[in-house]
């Protein structure tokens, strides 16, 4: 695992938006064969889908051959709602780049089979050739995608039943009303996120910082879900010095050691 501290949430963004780009490049230089994106939700990775918009507006890079595949959606809000995770995702990023429409994949939680939805996803992925980066964010339980504590480190896509604790952190944008939080989601599983060729994820701010501590310097456990990244073979965590602050400093003089010996391009 490789973990990139910067001192802000923006630099962090800008860094991971950079990073997205530079590997969208590298396969598109040796192959015409598509990248695979997988893309996630929240307040977390704005910085970064900002800076990809900028970056497609100034040519410096089209999403034209690129695949999506979000981690997760709610089961049974309407896509129209504001707080649905399609329209999240059309709101700060699809409708500003060139992603093809028909590139685009996000579980739909209004499926009249869910379980079929779900393995209908798994075999969509597959078809794409696997997925090459998946960018995620935390929760603050150290969840990935909606993988609560608990969840199998083998789980893949599924429907699953958020933690209380997780519908009052996102009852922010449902009024500050737990109750209007759906209760479940569909979600790529943990293994569906570790399978990917790489995985990218961002924490930022204090409150992730017990997560980011457990998922990076505790053990493998199911009680963390970002904890399965140690067994990526190419897995990287982005924290803002908030998120970072629970850290071993020997831990963080170390990643440090190693951006620098190895050179961080942004
Ligand atoms: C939700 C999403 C996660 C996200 C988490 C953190 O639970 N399902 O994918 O990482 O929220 O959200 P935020 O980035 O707003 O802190």
């Amino acid at each position: 695992m490789k973990v990139i501290i910067r001192n802000t949430a923006e630099e962090a963004s800008l860094w991971a938006a950079h990073y997205i780009v530079s590997k969208i490049k590298a396969k598109a230089a040796v192959t015409d064969e598509p990248f695979v994106l997988g893309l996630p939700t929240g307040s977390t990775p704005l910085g970064t889908y900002q800076e990809l918009r900028r970056m497609y507006e100034a040519g410096e890079v089209s999403f034209k051959n690129v695949i999506t595949f979000n981690m997760d959606e709610y089961v049974g809000l309407p896509e129209s709602h504001p707080e649905s995770y399609h329209a999240f995702m059309h709101r700060n990023l699809f409708d500003h780049i060139d992603v093809p429409r028909e590139n685009i994949h996000i579980l739909n939680g209004n499926a009249p089979d869910l379980e079929a939805e779900c393995e209908a996803y798994e075999e969509a992925i597959l078809d794409a050739g696997g997925i090459d980066l998946f960018l995620g964010g935390i929760g603050e339980d150290g969840h990935i995608a909606f993988n609560e504590p608990f969840s199998s480190l083998q789980s893949r896509t599924r429907v699953v039943t958020l933690t209380h604790d997780t519908r009052v952190v996102n009852s922010r944008f449902f009024d500050n009303d737990w109750t209007k939080v759906p209760a479940q989601a569909m979600s790529v599983g943990v293994a569906t996120v570790c399978n990917s060729r790489e995985v990218l994820i961002l924490g930022f701010g204090e409150k992730k910082a017990r997560a980011a501590r457990g998922g990076i310097e505790g053990p493998v456990t199911h009680t963390n879900t970002l904890s399965a990244l140690q067994l990526v073979e190419y897995g990287t965590v982005v924290l803002d010095a908030g998120a970072a602050k629970d850290l071993d400093p020997a831990n963080v003089a170390y990643f440090k050691a190693v951006e620098e010996a190895e050179g961080s391009a942004f």
